[in-house]
């Protein structure tokens, strides 16, 4: 994809005029005593002063009641703040710079744990707010919540070059996870890298204690040369949680092949940042509330329709069925033929975020996000001597400074302890402030 518009095309649009869209500016309707006691003292959006509640958006009418104890007025159900639909379809489905993107997200300054959480954009702010209108006024209804997961289906299959037949969607790691580790073949072993993230591996461990397979722990760099005849999956991370280390997916790859294992890629530290093409595995997983900035709580599973046949539907339910609205109640279910065969029934909170937040980061494209991330992550690397990795990553792992967190916190700087280092993830709303600001706080000279 581009990442520069073309000049005079249609989604052509500056970082100003989509957040005045999504802003929704309408100065015309009349303001009541209300309106102007609600608004009073809320910063512009761009104010970043923390705390508090979230700016109101620009000429929200808040004509509702006043709500006893929290200080802010509702807007009335009929009225909600915010046109998300307009809004998205002003943002269309045109390229925007990384500058436009930054545009839509309000973080306080030095966000750096993208790794623990993804910030929300303006858009999925709204998109959440309007169907919570919508649910509170008896508006919203099952099927167009549907509708939303569809769209979101679709747009993730794109980003890891499946089509959506291939897409399975539920809310947590561990729920996927749990349903390949049913259909692990008796006897066998599973191979898994030794630092994962506990929901990735969990599930094996206990199908392992009840006897029925084996599991063999080894170190991230060693998973392809310790694949034997014996294994029949191998599981890993993308981009390791803990330290941010990328995993040689080609390598494992290539042995898995040829020892006829399958692969379960947890991608849930790397979809956003890196491209990834789910063909090659098996099995990918990505829960989405990181580098995609989606509300906690939206899972996928890329996984082939006919590998999707062969496992037991250990979860099935009214909306993992072909006809979802003719599977409500017994005695029969026929399931779906594809991965939605898989799905559970939506949070639908979490999924009125999803179509905005994963539209925002294929407009943007994950290659120039590539780019902006492991940018900014690898000057934060030089300026603090620490060495480059052969494969890049936008989460760094600093160790040997045993008040790094503090030191963050007192600059304030938002990163997490993991294992004996500290751990910075440089994301999209992320610059090169940020950079020096951490090398500052960190000690480093070349700040
Ligand atoms: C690699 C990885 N997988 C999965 C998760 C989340 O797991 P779950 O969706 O089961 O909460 C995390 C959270 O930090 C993670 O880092």
């Amino acid at each position: 994809m581009s990442q520069q518009p073309a000049a005079n095309q249609p989604n052509d649009i500056t970082a100003t005029t989509a957040k005045d869209k999504l802003m929704n500016t309408d100065d015309s309707k009349p303001t009541t005593p209300e309106t102007q006691a609600s608004t009073a003292g809320r910063g512009d959006p761009q104010d970043r002063g923390g705390g508090g509640p979230l700016p109101a958006p620009r000429g929200a009418t808040t004509r509702g009641r006043l709500l006893p104890g929290y200080g802010h007025s509702m807007p009335s159900p009929m009225e909600c703040p915010c046109d998300i639909d307009a809004a998205v379809r002003e943002l269309g489905n045109g390229p925007l710079t990384i500058t436009e993107a930054q545009q839509l997200f309000v973080p306080d300054s030095g966000y750096l744990d993208t790794a623990t959480y993804g910030l929300l954009s303006y858009p999925t702010i709204m998109a959440i707010s309007k169907g919570l209108m919508d649910w509170a006024s008896g508006k919203a209804t099952p099927k167009g919540h549907h509708l939303e997961v569809t769209e979101a289906r679709g747009t993730f299959g794109r980003l890891v070059q499946v089509p959506a037949s291939h897409v399975a969607v539920r809310a947590t790691t561990a729920e996927f996870v749990a349903v390949i580790a049913d259909a692990v073949p008796e006897g066998t072993t599973v191979l898994i890298s030794e630092k994962e993230f506990t929901s990735a591996w969990g599930p094996f461990s206990v199908r392992c204690e009840q006897g029925r397979y084996r599991v063999r722990f080894v170190p991230l760099d060693r998973l392809a040369d310790e694949m034997t005849d014996d294994v029949s999956l191998v599981v890993v991370s993308a981009a390791q949680s803990l330290d941010g280390a990328v995993a040689d997916l080609n390598a494992i790859e290539d042995a898995a092949k040829e020892h006829g294992a399958w692969t379960m890629i947890d991608a849930t530290q790397s979809i956003g940042w890196q491209p990834l093409n789910a063909n090659h595995y098996t099995f990918l997983i990505c829960h989405s509330y990181k580098f995609l900035g989606v509300p906690r709580g939206a899972t996928f599973m890329a996984i082939s329709p006919d590998m999707a046949r062969e496992l037991p539907a250990i979860g099935a339910n009214w909306y993992s069925g072909e006809d979802i609205w003719n599977s409500l109640y017994g005695p029969s279910l026929i399931l779906a033929s594809d991965a939605r065969r898989h799905d559970a029934s939506p949070a639908w909170l979490s999924w009125l975020g999803a179509v905005p937040a994963l539209k925002l980061i294929e407009q943007v494209g994950v290659e120039a996000i590539n780019r902006h991330d492991v940018g900014l992550a690898n000057a934060f690397r030089e300026g603090m001597r620490i060495p480059i990795p052969r494969v890049a990553s936008p989460i760094v792992s600093v160790r040997g400074i045993p008040d790094a967190e503090q030191r963050l916190d007192g600059q304030g700087l938002r990163a997490s302890v993991r294992g004996d280092g500290v751990r910075l993830a440089f994301h999209l709303y992320n610059d090169q402030e940020d950079v020096q600001k951490a090398l500052r706080a960190l000690g480093s000279r070349r700040a």
